[in-house]
């Protein structure tokens, strides 16, 4: 390779927001001349963009961080880079600071559109350099951005999350809720529709307070705007660009969704049969304590409204078991829940302490061998169930949009259906990028197994 030109690295944690964000720091590197390297060890740029959502992501990024060291000593001409949702806590930017103090550049969540310019005044200088804004400013356009896929693509429709469940650290990493402008999302949708991407999921921690955030704040509000959409309204608008044949979106929070966003899943011809959908717990008391500000009624009532909609409608969630002061009585509840709604499948966490939230100074935490006692017999009923839905599919044929080679078998291929099933099947290498009918042959818990229909 010619050693002229300069390469990167991107290590992602976290969400989607995450990953979608590194998209934009690739488009810069790229921009700026920079190309991905073949061996991450020997990259000119070192980006590490972390999550904080869990004790753990905090604890695998110091981990990953500590594995650079050494490179970095022997390579002081390498630029180790680290930003994202753990840079907005002073306490880990501390940390950094005096334990990781050959990092050349942090930066936070609200100001990655100046990377460019403090990527390029670290290397100028000796030290590090560090820049955290505590607030975001208006939502900034027109940052390049390097896919990951050609054939489907994340688009963020808003950013922050006002909701400040008592668990969660994002409000506080990633600011007050922000929507772009409906114009802006629906060209840069129309611009990689044009250029082959058949699948858009759209992004916000709350997608259904889409353009509703408070009078005076940054960003577009539905209010201001006479006739102008929100999300069911937005959906509407995608539903009719050419060459958009997916819609998906996350997260969706049970709270504020719409009947016409409900509707919009009988009504829109590309919006996938898929929702996610996080309950969090099936206990109100759980909830309440959570700051959720819906309750078991209301939650069971949407999910009926949604498969009165859309009969084959996809319902997955999040759980979180032994948030502090939850009974055996509260858990029951959640098993009950999950009984009841019968998710598609879920994502179970256990309660993790965030420093900075309510919960976290909560006198009634639960201690960890019963946490990870329910969680056991949570994922039990889940996977039980998630099993049995998934058999329904036996012998069914289903259109999957295929996303790339199979890891584990030449000659297989992975993708998804449009309820967001893993399918993996036999086909030819011309399938990757397409949506194609497949035959499903086996049905697993976690995955589908078929054969591409000719
Ligand atoms: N905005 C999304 C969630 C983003 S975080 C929403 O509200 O739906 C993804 C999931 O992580 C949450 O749904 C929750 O289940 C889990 N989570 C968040 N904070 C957590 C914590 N402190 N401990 C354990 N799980 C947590
Ligand atoms: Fe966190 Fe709640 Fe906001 Fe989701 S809605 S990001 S769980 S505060
Ligand atoms: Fe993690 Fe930040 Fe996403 S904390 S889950 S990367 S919004």
């Amino acid at each position: 390779m010619n050693k002229q030109v300069k390469t990167y690295h991107i290590v992602t944690f976290g969400c989607q927001m995450n990953e979608r964000d590194s998209e934009t720091l690739a488009g810069m590197l790229e921009d700026a001349g920079y190309i991905g390297a073949e061996d991450k060890t020997s990259a000119d740029v070192v980006v590490f963009n972390t999550c904080s959502i869990r004790d753990n992501a905090d604890k695998r990024f110091f981990g990953v961080l500590g594995q650079w060291k050494k490179r970095k000593l022997s390579r002081p001409d390498m630029t180790v880079v680290v930003c994202g949702c753990m840079m907005q806590q002073a306490h880990i930017v501390d940390a950094i600071h005096r334990k990781y103090s050959w990092v050349d550049l942090i930066l936070g969540t609200h100001n990655i559109h100046r990377f460019p310019e403090l990527l390029s005044d670290a290397q100028s200088r000796s030290g590090h350099l560090s820049e955290i804004w505590d607030d975001a400013g208006a939502v900034v356009e027109e940052l390049p951005a390097c896919r990951k896929y050609p054939f489907k693509a994340y688009v963020n429709i808003m950013y922050g999350c006002n909701n400040f469940c008592t668990y969660c650290i994002v409000p506080y990493t990633r600011g007050r809720e922000r929507s772009r402008r409906p114009e802006d999302i629906l060209l840069e949708i129309r611009e990689i529709a044009a250029q082959g991407a058949k699948e858009v999921t759209l992004l916000g921690q709350n997608v259904n307070s889409y353009g509703k955030s408070p009078q005076g704040s940054e960003g577009y509000r539905t209010d201001d705007v006479p006739g102008g959409p929100d999300f069911a309204g937005l959906i509407r608008m995608i539903d009719e660009i050419p060459g958009v044949e997916r819609i998906r979106f996350m997260t969706s929070h049970p709270k504020d969704i719409s009947d016409d966003l409900i509707r919009a899943y009988a009504e829109c011809k590309h919006l996938c049969p898929h929702i996610h959908l996080p309950v969090q717990s099936g206990s109100d008391a759980v909830l309440t304590k959570m700051n959720r500000k819906y309750d078991r009624t209301r939650y069971l009532s949407i999910v009926a409204s949604l498969r009165e909609s859309c009969p084959d409608i996809a319902v997955t969630t999040d759980l979180i078991v032994g948030f502090p002061g939850e009974s055996e009585e509260d858990f029951q509840d959640t098993l009950d829940l999950v009984e009841t709604v019968r998710f598609d499948s879920a994502f179970t966490f256990l309660y993790s302490p965030r420093k900075g939230t309510p919960a976290y100074s909560s006198a009634e935490q639960v201690p960890n061998d019963v946490k990870h006692d329910r969680f056991d017999r949570l994922i039990e009923v889940i996977h039980r169930i998630q099993g049995e839905k998934s058999r329904l599919y036996q012998g069914t044929t289903v259109q999957v949009l295929a996303e790339g080679p199979s890891r584990t078998d030449a000659g297989r291929f992975t993708g998804r259906t449009e309820s967001s099933k893993v399918v993996d099947f036999s086909g030819t290498p011309d399938v990757v990028g397409r949506i194609v009918p497949v035959r499903i042959t086996d049905a697993g818990t976690f995955s589908l197994t078929g054969e591409l229909v000719r």
